[in-house]
């Protein structure tokens, strides 16, 4: 595999301060593994606007829709109000997701067995807990028109969102959460709100048909959202595959968050349908924000940027069994007793965020 290019977007808040340490490991394997990337940060958002006057610097923007694939941090400053919504718009997550068209947001959720007593749920309920959220990420009501906030005759306002869908929209969804299915345990549950939502409807029936035409060895449930957001905290073992749409997505995701104890712990990867060259367009980045609660601190969990590495090196650099071992590695740590404060029972000892992906590059360096 030739060079690849990968754009560093590290954003707001802890962005930065996670994406060093993912930006790290991923040298270790460049430097250990032969892996073949070359690295460039770009500034975006609310700090590119204090620093140039745009959200979305031109080279910034070019390099993005260049990049073999983007390594993005997070995005969310305490107050914008002080940058024009234009300008915020541009240098938007949601414009990169568009436009890159990722529409496949995979979200791997595992109980990690060290991190066992770390989640608020009991240990048994979570052991062995493994699946992954295949959330639709470019369309629904993220970008359904019209949309906006209209002053009414009364002079009072109406705030304006629409949830759409279209068949071909679900079916890719579809076929890519049926395809990692048979990869995994082959088994999908899709989730959907059909009782209220005409366009949840549309989900399940286009869900049910690319089901039947080609994935019927593919075992499909179909489940209510509110009862998803409940089974994820009872019966987390249930689900292998998890497909649903934008919002829905992004809440459950979130919920799965507690399986570890923290949001600090999930990676994501947004993934392109196979262009020409078979190769697929990627962004990569954890699921939390900015988290401006800890930001600055050096405490943040890095672990979910670093999977995301992991994931990286999985879909784009087409290096699974490096994939395997950095998320060994990550095992090892915890294993060994690396927690940063996010994961920490009372009374453990607590690592900053540096430290803890010296725990990662330590068990790296002990598989080589
Ligand atoms: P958040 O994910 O930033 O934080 C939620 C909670 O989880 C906070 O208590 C935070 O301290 C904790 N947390 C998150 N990541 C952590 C980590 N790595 N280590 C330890 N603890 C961690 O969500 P929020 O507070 O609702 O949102 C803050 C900002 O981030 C908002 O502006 C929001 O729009 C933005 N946001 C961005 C993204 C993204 O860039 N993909 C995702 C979610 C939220
Ligand atoms: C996520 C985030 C984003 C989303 C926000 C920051 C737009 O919460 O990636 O989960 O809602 O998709
Ligand atoms: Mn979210």
């Amino acid at each position: 595999m030739s060079m690849l290019d990968i754009c560093v977007l590290p954003g707001d808040g802890i962005g930065p301060e996670v994406t060093d340490e993912a930006v790290r490991v991923l040298d270790w394997f460049v430097a250990k593994r032969g892996v073949q990337l070359r690295m460039t940060r770009h500034l975006f958002g609310a700090a590119s606007w204090a620093a140039q006057g745009t959200t979305m610097p031109e080279a910034t923007w070019d390099a993005i829709m260049r990049a073999d694939a983007l390594l993005f941090g997070a995005v969310g400053s305490l107050d914008q109000t002080h940058i024009p919504p234009e300008e915020r718009r541009k240098g938007a997550l949601l414009r990169m997701r568009k436009a890159l068209d990722v529409f496949a947001n995979v979200r791997p959720v595992r109980a990690w067995a060290p991190l066992a007593e770390s989640s608020p749920f009991k240990a048994r309920t979570v052991a062995g807990a493994d699946l992954v959220f295949v959330r639709e990420l470019t369309a629904g009501v993220y970008f359904g028109t019209p949309r906006g906030i209209e002053t009414q005759a009364d002079g009072t306002r109406r705030g304006v969102n629409t949830h759409t869908y279209t068949e071909a929209e679900i079916a890719r969804a579809a076929r890519f959460a049926f395809e990692l299915a048979r990869t995994r345990r082959n088994h999908v549950t899709s989730v959907d709100k059909a009782n209220v939502m005409e366009a949840g409807r549309l989900w399940r029936d286009v869900v049910t048909e690319v089901h039947r035409a080609d994935f019927a060895d593919v075992t499909l449930e179909h489940m209510l959202a509110d009862n998803c957001a409940l089974q994820l905290g009872r019966t987390p073992t249930r689900f292998d595959v998890i497909v649903t749409d934008n919002l829905f997505g992004d809440l459950l995701s979130d919920c799965a968050g507690a399986i570890n104890g923290s949001l600090g712990m999930l990676p994501s990867a947004a993934l392109s349908a196979p262009g020409p060259d078979g190769r697929r367009r990627a962004l990569y980045e954890p699921i939390h924000g900015s988290a401006p609660d800890i930001a600055g601190k050096g405490i943040a969990n890095p672990l979910g940027a670093i999977l995301s590495a992991a994931l990286l090196l999985r879909w784009t650099a087409g290096r699974p069994e490096e994939a395997d071992r950095l998320e060994n590695a990550v095992e090892a740590a915890l294993a060994a007793g690396a927690r940063t404060a996010d994961i920490a029972l009372p009374g453990e000892a607590v690592l900053g965020t540096r430290a803890m992906a010296d725990a990662v590059l330590a068990a790296l360096d002990a598989t080589v």
